[in-house]
């Protein structure tokens, strides 16, 4: 079994047999949060690309942690340089970590980071932990491949953007729930801001049309798979 929370935009905890692992920690800069970073309690911080929405509070977190960093190899050169204990990963690279499984799937999107440093390329991340795998896609563009590796890796739950302008909107998310086979598709990365102000419920009535079972989270709302 593996314990889901939401805290809003993309960023999700994970939980399974006593580990706990957070992606893309966005809770300072997020007046909704509901939880501060000094309230984390994990022993990796995963971040999928280096946009300030997604890399937060990723340094707090893993410095009060004492704990890894898990990204792509550009970011992290950049947490190292700040002193954080980092593991380099890439796109279509998976590694066995005491928490779970985790691979580096592509995403259609930048990777600056908010000093302007290079951030490579951006990902999502294929997470396994309590015997279920976890796609979080990242800020992403629809993309066919999606099908295939929801094919290769059966994915139990989906985090998928739908907020449109950096992302996917709701359609096109719809499609990526449909392309890549997910028993449930949650949306994430929609309203934190004016510009990507978007109606979840739309997702959910449009993924049932299509035959995809889907579920909103609420901040601070867990759900067990
Ligand atoms: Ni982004
Ligand atoms: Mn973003």
């Amino acid at each position: 079994m593996l314990q889901i929370t939401y805290h809003g935009h993309s960023c999700f905890e994970l939980e399974a047999e006593g580990h706990r692992i957070i992606i893309d920690p966005f809770l300072s800069g997020n007046e909704n949060a509901d939880v501060k970073p000094s309230d984390v309690k994990v022993e990796a911080v995963l971040v999928t690309h280096g946009h300030g929405d997604h890399v937060g509070d990723a340094i707090e977190i893993a410095r009060s942690n004492d704990c890894v960093v898990v990204s792509n190899f550009e970011l992290s050169n950049w947490f190292s340089a700040k002193n954080l204990q980092s593991h380099p990963m890439h796109i279509g690279g998976s590694h066995d970590f005491d928490f779970g499984r985790v691979k580096v799937v592509p995403a259609l999107h930048g990777s600056a980071l908010p000093d302007g440093s290079y951030g490579g390329e951006p990902a999502g991340f294929f997470i396994t932990m309590g015997g279920r795998t976890v796609y979080h896609a990242g800020d992403t563009a629809l993309f066919s491949d999606m099908g295939l590796y929801g094919r290769l890796y059966p994915i139990d739950a989906a985090f998928l953007p739908i907020g449109d302008n950096f992302t996917m909107g709701v359609d096109d998310a719809v499609e990526a729930a449909v392309l890549c086979g997910a028993k449930l598709a949650i949306p994430m990365h929609y309203s934190t801001f004016p510009v990507i102000e978007t109606d979840p419920k739309e997702f959910l009535r449009k993924a049932e049309l299509r035959g995809v079972k889907s579920k909103v989270m609420g901040y601070g709302e867990k759900l067990n798979i």
